[in-house]
């Protein structure tokens, strides 16, 4: 085979290889067969000095030639064979360092069950044309007991399980008010502008007509009581009020509250200081089932106080008795939200569990209002 053939044997051999090759440990085994000194064209250029003068330079430059060119290939084939090797590695540890996208507040947030039954129970007595008011949770014991007719040290206090307040530099005896009857009193001395008026909203001269909710403390905790609760309270005072209109506010209000037709009410006689006649209120209800039925069934559950206001309390408040007269009643919130949304325990409430506020809590801006429905 002339050198020429030969040279062009090799280029397309050696071409090959390169082009064959898959990474660059298989690049140096190819660069050391096709330039090392027991390479071919070593071999070949080995030949040079045997040649008569004339050809060596020609065939000499043929054989350079060749090997520049392989050199030259081995070079670019290492070079694109590191390039591809980075891209694979780029490609395979990429981080997808983005995030998930959150759900805004307004779509995460939940009113707490509490709350949303206070909204509940004051979207339906606005409703009915009355005024809300709030009281102190820090009481003093003349509004929570005294004014309320309950005579000094009778036991009635002690059945209230109060926490007591140490007095302060004033001698003021305190407590955290066991129940929201107090805030009566502070509504109907509105009328006097004693201090106790700055927390009251709006202004309030007879007829009355307002609801009180608020928290309540009573040293007491179980499955159904908590040492803090909460109770609404309802005051109507006028001339002429009388038990027919609290009989009807009370259904009124539960069948609303309830979202049912009809409730059916009983009026057990019972005893507070603050009322006469005092009484108890119990609805029907279906208890046969896993929850409790308001307004079908055979059975009766307590759900709230009331009586006409006893003339000492609207006489302790201010207003001549012979003149006004009205009825109060107070429910315990937390007692017909247990009820109305299921939920067996009263101390799960105020444990602060974000499973439990996200599966019985409300959607924010679901706002309870009686065109719009009240839980829905
Ligand atoms: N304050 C009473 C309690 O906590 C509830 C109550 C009963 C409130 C009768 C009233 C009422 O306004 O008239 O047990």
């Amino acid at each position: 085979m002339s050198l020429q053939a030969q040279i062009e044997a090799l280029r397309i051999e050696l071409s090959a290889a390169i082009e064959n090759a898959t990474d660059t440990r298989a690049m140096d085994e190819i660069r050391i067969s096709a330039l090392g000194k027991k390479s071919p064209i070593s071999a070949l250029l080995s030949t040079l000095g045997k040649m008569p003068p004339e050809e060596r330079s020609y065939n000499g430059a043929l054989i350079n030639a060749l090997r520049d060119d392989i050199a030259a290939k081995i070079v670019d084939k290492i070079a694109a064979l590191k390039s591809a090797a980075l891209e694979a590695r780029l490609k395979a540890e990429t981080l997808d360092i983005t995030l998930p996208l959150q759900p805004a507040p307004t779509a995460r947030g939940r009113i707490h069950p509490i709350s949303q039954t206070i909204d509940e129970i004051t979207a339906i007595f606005s409703d009915m044309g009355f005024s809300i008011a709030e009281g102190p949770d820090i009481e003093t014991d003349y509004y929570n007991f005294t004014a309320l007719n309950f005579p000094e040290g009778h036991p009635a206090r002690e059945m209230h399980d109060t926490f007591f307040m140490k007095p302060g530099p004033d001698g003021v005896k305190k407590v955290l008010r066991t129940h929201t009857s107090p805030v009566q009193i502070r509504v109907m001395q509105k009328t006097d502008a004693k201090p106790a008026a700055s927390y009251l909203t709006p202004p309030m001269d007879p007829p009355i007509r307002v609801v009180m909710p608020g928290r309540t403390y009573r040293n007491d905790s179980d499955q159904t009581h908590t040492p803090m609760f909460h109770q609404v309270e309802g005051l109507v005072i006028d001339k002429s009020s009388h038990i027919g209109q609290l009989r009807w506010v009370l259904e009124e209000f539960l069948k609303a509250f309830f979202e049912v037709p009809n409730v059916t009410l009983r009026f057990r006689p019972s005893f507070f200081p603050f009322t006469e006649p005092s009484m108890e209120v119990d609805v029907q209800c279906d208890r046969s089932g896993s929850e409790v039925k308001i307004g079908e069934g055979k059975d009766w559950l307590e759900i709230l106080g009331c009586g006409m206001v006893h003339p000492n309390v609207i006489a302790n408040a201010g207003l001549d008795p012979d003149v006004y007269q009205g009825f109060a009643w107070g429910i315990g919130i937390d007692r017909i939200a247990m009820l109305k949304y299921g939920m067996p325990d009263l101390r799960a409430f105020f444990d602060a569990d974000q499973r439990w506020i996200a599966h019985y809590g409300f959607r924010p801006l679901d706002l309870p209002t009686l065109f719009g429905g009240l839980s829905s």
